[in-house]
């Protein structure tokens, strides 16, 4: 093992800060390291993992396109791509799709959907207002959104055209939008900002808003969709009906895809030769999407997930209840934190690793949990206690002389 993490220290760049371990194989919620200890995976590859690893359905679509035909270009027909747009189309209240590779290029390609409509129907509009501590990705229009000053700073300037504003601030929105406006960019849940809810009503207010300003509301589900929170998608939940939204992560169950699913009065202004990618709509990351939104509708694992979420959510209450370390549960579905007394999830996340379970520090006091959609109850029992066996070691060690 640390012969291949200095060799990683060699030859890759140094841009992430890893967890001490080798991962060399996985199933269902859980994996192996190259010493063959396992962990309850409870990161699920930062929500990718939606049906958990090496899935049987997922990795037999995989290995049969993979026969038959990986690559083709945007400039052919295959069956998957038509078939996973009809599966997102059936099962969503928008009307076209526009697959790509990835959550920040779904970003890019929604900024520049919401920037040739604003062309064509606002005399040019082009603004696009986003939230503090929102999260959109790394490249350049989608980290212009970013809300997040430190991710933005080192590679400034950004692109012109992007505000932030504070998240469940309606009235800042509203102070914020001007005739050069086009479009609200929000996560229904701002997931790595550290799991934070909507207010009640902030997200139905935001709608009301651009519909009385002609503003695109674009909600960024890379996170929350595909089943994430209790429904295929989270704007289901606060009965919103977005213009633009962009999907990701779990689409094809951890192999890359990205998608900007739009209504057709939005869709129809993208033309050929705006915008495309190489690989986007691709036969082998479609075939396992297919597989995965098949699995996901026909075993109901939005459902589940709720279900899940509820024992999760319970579980970690009474952990709260019994540890004045843990100050608070938050979250919907299976995209849940819990909020620490101290800036020790780092510490946190390496116990429970210690023990067998992967959590994720998303902020300094807070931890946050991913779990695969079809999690058993069983696991959901085991992660806990060895995230309160976790806890309870390190209120001790403080209170150790
Ligand atoms: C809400 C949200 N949007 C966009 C992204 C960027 O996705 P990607 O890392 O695939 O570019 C992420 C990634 O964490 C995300 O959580």
């Amino acid at each position: 093992m640390s012969d291949l993490i200095e060799s990683e220290k060699r030859v890759l760049f140094q841009n992430y800060g890893r967890q001490p371990i080798v991962l060399v194989r996985g199933k269902g919620t859980r994996v192996w390291d190259d010493e063959d200890r396992s962990y309850l995976d409870f990161v699920g590859g930062l929500a990718v993992n939606v049906l958990g690893h090496a899935h049987p359905v997922v990795a037999a679509a995989i290995a049969e396109q993979a026969q038959t035909l990986i690559h083709t270009s945007n400039l052919y027909y295959t069956e998957p791509m038509v078939e996973l747009a009809q599966i997102l189309v059936d099962n969503s209240t928008l009307d076209r799709v526009l697959f790509v590779n990835s959550g920040a290029e779904a970003i890019e390609g929604a900024i520049k959907l919401a920037r040739r409509w604003g062309h064509d129907e606002r005399s040019g509009a082009h603004g696009i207002i986003s939230f503090n501590d929102g999260f959109h990705g790394r490249t350049f229009g989608a980290l212009a959104a970013t809300g997040t000053l430190r991710y933005r700073e080192p590679f400034e300037p950004m692109p012109p055209g992007f505000v932030h504003v504070p998240w469940n601030d309606l009235g800042a929105v509203k102070a914020a939008t001007d005739e050069r406006t086009v479009a609200v960019l929000a996560e229904p849940i701002q997931g790595e900002g550290g799991v934070n809810m909507p207010d009640d009503g902030f997200l139905q207010g935001l709608q009301a808003w651009c519909r009385e300003r002609n503003l695109l509301l674009i909600l960024d589900e890379i996170q929350t969709g595909n089943g994430r929170t209790g429904t295929l998608f989270a704007y289901e939940q606060y009965g919103l009906d977005p213009d633009i939204v962009c999907l990701a992560k779990g689409l094809a169950g951890g192999v890359p895809i990205g998608a900007v699913l739009a209504k057709e009065a939005i869709a129809k202004h993208l033309v050929p030769g705006d915008h495309g990618t190489t690989f986007g709509a691709g036969p082998l990351a479609t075939a396992a999407g297919v597989a995965t939104m098949r699995q996901i509708l026909d075993e109901q694992l939005p459902a589940k997930a709720a279900r899940a979420s509820d024992r999760l959510v319970s579980r970690l209450r009474a952990i709260e209840d019994r540890s004045p370390m843990v100050t608070g549960v938050r979250g919907m579905g299976l995209l849940l934190a819990v909020s620490l007394a101290e800036d020790c999830s780092a510490e946190i996340v390496t116990a429970c690793r210690e023990r067998g379970l992967l959590a994720n520090n998303v902020r300094p006091n807070a931890v946050r949990f991913m779990p695969p959609l079809n999690v058993s109850d069983d696991e959901i029992d085991e992660a806990c206690a060895i995230l309160e066996d976790a806890v309870q070691a390190i209120v001790a060690a403080r209170a150790a002389p």
